[in-house]
């Protein structure tokens, strides 16, 4: 049966974490500007906050997104250190990261506040890539599907009514940063699961939501991984900040 649902262009978004100086930006994104032309998907780069200025005038009238690597979940106050979705905005940040385990792990952001993070984004009109993933003695003990249900399940509960609006990223945290990808099997089987918990909260929107992969995905590996059937894009980390190979994941997209 043909779905009534468009599917989306597949999106490959850099994750550059706390990386980058105003001089590397610059020649990262020229290259990735003279690089990008032709791509067959949507690209967007997740920056670190104090470089949005730079990188809304490096990218203005391109094709390349800038995204944000978290958003508050508060509206504006006394919250020293965050910054509103309503600041992003105001930077032309299309996307924001939520939820990504280095935040759940060091800032010890739970499934709420990343709901809630999920909330602010989209109620200004900033996409949220929810992040979801099992840490390596998690998927030992047989727990993968249930802690990524759980912490999508939480995002659904707060936003069921607009979740078409969101991206899901799933990153395996033993495969972030590692070297360690998840097999094309492992990871379809995972995104399988959460397309199908996207169908049970809203079935004519499922097949559009786009759920990306991200953890030690590189150029060598993205074709095969992209191939996959729930497979709608990348969340790339350390291979985002080098040209060459940001762009072969960009162009690994069939
Ligand atoms: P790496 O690609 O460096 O493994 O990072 C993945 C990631 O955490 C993207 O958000």
């Amino acid at each position: 049966m043909v779905s009534a649902m468009t599917k989306h262009a597949k999106l490959i978004a850099g994750n550059w974490k706390m990386n980058g100086g105003l001089n590397a930006n610059e020649a990262l994104l020229r290259a990735l500007l003279q690089g990008a032309g032709g791509a067959r998907c949507d690209v967007a780069v997740c920056v670190p906050a104090p470089y949005f200025s730079q990188v809304q005038s490096l990218l203005a009238g391109s094709p390349i997104a800038l995204g944000a690597q978290d958003i508050s979940a508060h509206a504006q106050g006394a919250y020293t250190g965050e910054q509103s979705a309503a600041m992003l905005k105001e930077f032309g940040v299309r996307y924001a990261i939520v939820g990504h385990s280095e935040r759940r792990q060091y800032h010890f952001e739970t499934d709420d506040v990343v709901a809630s993070k999920a909330e602010a984004a989209l109620a200004n009109g900033i996409t949220p890539i929810v992040c979801v993933g099992e840490t390596l003695a998690q998927r030992d003990a047989g727990q993968t599907e249930e802690v990524v249900k759980r912490q999508l399940a939480a995002v659904i509960h707060v936003n069921g009514h607009c979740i078409s609006e969101i991206v899901v990223a799933y990153e395996p945290v033993w495969a972030i940063g590692t070297g360690k990808t998840a097999t094309p099997e492992q990871a379809q089987a995972v995104h399988a699961v959460l397309r199908a918990q996207l169908h049970h909260a809203a079935s004519e929107h499922a097949p559009g939501i786009r759920i990306l992969y991200g953890g030690s995905m590189n150029a060598a590996n993205a074709a095969e991984l992209l191939a996959q059937a729930d497979i709608d894009g990348g969340l790339i980390g350390g291979a985002s900040l080098k040209a060459p190979d940001f762009l072969q994941i960009i162009a690994a997209v069939a």
